[in-house]
């Protein structure tokens, strides 16, 4: 059966290195309901622990190989995954990065992780270490990682990631869009001060929850106010925000308006037009990198999202 997600797989196009890597392990070992062989083989998310209070799943096989392809996971490599569930996706990475290599994967629900370990144990794999907590801290003990792969839907890509990156780096990651409730994931790059990065595919997770679910609500609290300044007519406003969201990492809502909670200022969106109150350059020139892109959505942008620097997009030829 596990040849049959091989060969699908290699109908895909996937990597030969990457495609073995899920021959080496067995699925059904960390899915703690019962399916039939042929189904666990299946190119299927399989629901892999629930109890009626908590559950977690075992994603696509082909989604999480185009990811492994993306972020360009080799041999020796080390890998923080974000959203560990029963284990499975480290137990297949842990394969690919080799003896030399080593995962460590994050998983918010106790009970969840506890399995996680113990599959793991008990499979005799030593390369994946599993904690148990809010992903949105990263694993600082083990880092720098070459590699973040996230198999959650998350709010933002917090800074801890961001700092326990290698420089050049990558950061596979499917986002939260807070006003259109999409979910696309980006692959992004470490340069620096930023991370670089570009529009994959649409995909469906479950939403994390901690901190990694919940930046509407925390920026709340950066709120505060400032002296009216100007009003601004945005074309495409919906687009403007969902750009706002995943380069500045401030949006908020309050009474279902949506507001860039700034240093210096805030931008309440709504109408077709922003409000600005105080100083906010970050918005300003974002708006006028966004013109001279002409208005472009996300995904035909390439997105630089400063830490500690300020974001820009720039036009992807
Ligand atoms: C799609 S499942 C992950 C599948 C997993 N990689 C596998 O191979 O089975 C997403 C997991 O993310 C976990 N999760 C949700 N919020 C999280 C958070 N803040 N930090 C870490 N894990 C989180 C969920 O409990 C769930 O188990």
């Amino acid at each position: 059966m596990r040849e049959r997600l091989f060969w699908i797989l290699k109908d895909y196009g996937i990597d030969e290195r990457i495609a073995k890597a899920f021959l080496e392990v067995p699925r059904e070992e960390f899915l703690m309901k019962h399916y039939s062989l042929s189904h666990v083989y299946e190119d299927v998310v399989l629901v892999s622990y629930e109890d009626g209070e908590v559950f977690s799943t075992s994603s696509q096989p082909s989604l999480m190989a185009m990811f492994m392809e993306w972020v360009e996971l080799g041999e020796g490599m080390k890998v923080l995954e974000i959203g560990g569930g029963t284990g499975y996706n480290a137990a297949v990475m842990s394969r690919i990065v080799g003896e030399n290599g080593f995962v460590v994967t994050v998983e918010y629900f106790e009970k969840v992780c506890k399995i996680a370990r113990e599959n793991v144990r008990r499979l005799g794999i030593d390369s994946v270490a599993v904690v148990c907590g809010d992903g949105y801290y990263g694993v600082p003990d083990f880092a720098p990682y070459d590699v973040i792969f996230v198999t959650v839907g998350v709010d933002e890509i917090p800074e801890h990631w961001f700092r326990q990156l290698k420089d050049e780096g990558r950061v596979i990651v499917p986002i939260n869009m807070k006003f259109s409730g999409r979910q696309p994931a980006f692959l992004f790059v470490k340069k620096g001060n930023h991370l670089e990065g570009n529009y994959k595919l649409e995909t469906r997770f479950i939403e994390a929850g901690g901190n990694l679910g919940n930046l509407l609500e925390r920026n709340k609290k950066l709120l505060k106010e400032f002296p009216f300044r100007k009003t601004i007519r945005v074309p495409r406003l919906q687009m403007f925000v969902e750009l706002v969201d995943l380069l500045t990492r401030r949006l908020t809502r309050m009474n279902g308006t949506f507001y860039y909670a700034g240093p210096e200022g805030t931008v309440e969106f709504s109408g077709g037009e922003m409000r600005i109150y105080g100083d906010t350059p970050e918005i300003e020139s974002l708006l006028s990198q966004w013109k001279s892109c002409d208005y472009r959505s996300f995904e035909h942008l390439t997105l630089h999202v400063g830490y500690n620097a300020l974001s820009r997009i720039s036009c992807t030829i």
